[in-house]
């Protein structure tokens, strides 16, 4: 498996990292392909909530691509899941090839966000963390916003492509991963293991109160020894100016994100 993954984009593949705790988690479905004896495939099913399971970790190594494996192997997924009970199956991807398979399996779009950075500024401002109490009035001014409808009302965090819901958002103020500005006019939420940067997965709001916002995440970056920021936000995201405003540019040439879902009561 890791002679699988040190090929997959130049050896910067997450999966080493996660391999023993993957194999080691009860809850989820981890799953190989072999051919003649060697494993040549693999993925696994996680269950995110109630009905709905994360499809994850699919590679196939190199020498056996583009012989049908990944939809092999994709089809017996969605066989595995519905019939663990679940009604729909969700991915995330970055891999234009990948996104033209699950077209042809018939998953539909939720959402695709292309990268900004920022870099880290030293700055006294940190933005606000929201409190659990907050939550239904965050909520609300959310659903109202333009962003919403970008986002497709999901928040695109690899690890949990989930409905903006209280429950979500309710959970992710637990943790601490909701910054927002004065009276809740801007909003932003935090990846929970970024890498190099810090990592926003949704954000929402407009004009100086969300430049203030995000210019408090590049302070935020800087306190916390991150080279920046990196935010996840839908192509036509109705804010992109404002971004740019405060020193953010889109990314070019870096993997931009694909979350897709497909219903399981048809199969
Ligand atoms: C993406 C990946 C899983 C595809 O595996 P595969 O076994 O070669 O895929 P298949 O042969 O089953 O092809 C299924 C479909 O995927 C698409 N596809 C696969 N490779 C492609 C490529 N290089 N270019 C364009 N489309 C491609 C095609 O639509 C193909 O259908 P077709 O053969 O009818 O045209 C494999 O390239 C891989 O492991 N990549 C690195 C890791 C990765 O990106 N994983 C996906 C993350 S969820």
């Amino acid at each position: 498996m890791m002679e699988i993954t040190a090929r997959v984009w130049e050896g910067t593949d997450y999966l080493p990292r996660v391999f023993d705790r993957w194999l080691a988690d009860p809850g989820s479905t981890f799953e190989v392909a072999e051919e003649q004896g060697t494993v040549v495939a693999f993925h696994r099913l996680r269950p995110l909530s109630a009905g709905v399971v994360l499809y994850e970790g699919l590679r196939v190594a190199e020498e056996h691509r583009r012989r049908g494996v990944a939809r092999a192997m994709l089809r017996h997924g969605l066989e595995e899941a519905a019939s663990q009970g679940f009604r729909e199956l969700r991915v995330i991807t970055g891999n234009p090839a990948a996104c033209q398979l699950f077209e042809s399996e018939g998953f539909r779009r939720l959402v695709h966000c292309a990268v900004w950075l920022a870099g880290r500024v030293e700055g006294p401002d940190l933005p606000r963390l929201a409190s659990p109490e907050e939550v239904p009035g965050l909520l609300a001014r959310l659903r109202e916003d333009p962003a919403w409808e970008v986002y497709g009302g999901v928040n695109a965090d690899w690890e949990q492509v989930a409905e903006l819901d209280e429950q979500l958002l309710g959970q992710l103020a637990a943790e601490g991963r909701i910054r927002v500005g004065p009276g809740g006019r801007a909003l932003a939420l935090l990846v929970a293991n970024p890498h190099n940067r810090l990592a926003v997965s949704l954000v929402a709001g407009s004009g100086a109160i969300l430049q203030d916002l995000l210019m408090g995440l590049r302070f935020e970056a800087d306190s916390q020894g991150y080279e920046g920021v990196r935010l996840f936000a839908p192509p036509r995201h109705p804010s992109g100016d404002d971004f740019a405003e405060v020193g953010y540019h889109l990314a070019h040439g870096q993997v931009q994100r694909y979350a897709y879902a497909r219903e399981l009561d048809a199969l």
